[in-house]
């Protein structure tokens, strides 16, 4: 299923058709896609060129891997996302080198896992990212040091059938996707005065 974004001005169409759907397909991610998906997260730019961008892998065929990542989910997202071939935990590593605060960590983690995403689009594959899960279980399961912080699961995998989700999933599934005009966001330089082209 498709769900490209009906937009105010054009837009790459990778842009356009990359999604987050619920429904996923039983088949595997063949192995070379997956890394392909790692190798466009390597590409993201980031701040000083840190790359403060971790990735945790679990695949469904190493069961004890997966359900690490997958018992982390919360119920709700759990419900869906047991479907989907491969989890993926990002995480952001929050110092640089000499040990001072990077307040960029978070943002270039979401900008490599953005590449990613697209990456999977381009792939045919699709992604599903999750702030529900329990973020100290996943510290303390998968190991993570301190100074490392657990950012987002994403569920990777191919589309699948939307029929077999839940009455209320499927009927979010085929809603359509929705976002707040451009007006809304983007302002002059000044804070919410009205930038002149859209006047
Ligand atoms: C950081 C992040 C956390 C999200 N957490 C969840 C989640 O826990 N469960 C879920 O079903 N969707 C989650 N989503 C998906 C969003 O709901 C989705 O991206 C948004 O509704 C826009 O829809 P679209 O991605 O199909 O355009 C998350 C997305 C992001 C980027």
């Amino acid at each position: 299923m498709e769900k490209p974004a009906d937009t105010e001005y054009p837009i790459h169409d990778l842009l356009r058709r990359r999604w987050s759907p619920r429904a996923f397909g039983d088949r595997p991610i063949e192995p070379e896609m997956l890394l392909s998906l790692f190798e466009a997260a390597r590409w993201a730019p980031s701040s000083n060129n840190q790359q403060p961008w971790r990735f945790l892998v679990a695949m469904k065929e190493n069961k004890a891997e997966y359900d690490r990542l997958f018992n982390c989910l919360v119920e709700g997202n759990q419900t869906w996302a047991h479907r989907a071939p491969v989890l993926l935990l990002s995480v952001a590593e929050l110092q640089f080198e000499d040990g001072s605060l990077n307040r960029h960590a978070l943002h270039d983690t979401g900008m490599a896992v953005e590449n990613l995403v697209i990456q999977a689009t381009t792939l045919g594959l699709v992604a599903h990212q999750m702030a529900g899960f329990r973020i100290d279980q996943a510290r303390g399961d998968c190991q993570i040091p301190d100074g490392y912080e657990p950012v987002a699961m994403i569920a990777v995998g191919y589309p699948g059938n939307p029929a077999l989700l839940s009455d209320r999933l499927r009927a979010r599934e085929v809603q359509p996707r929705v976002r707040k005009p451009v007006t809304e966001f983007v302002y002059s330089a000044t804070w919410e005065q009205p930038l002149p082209l859209f006047r």
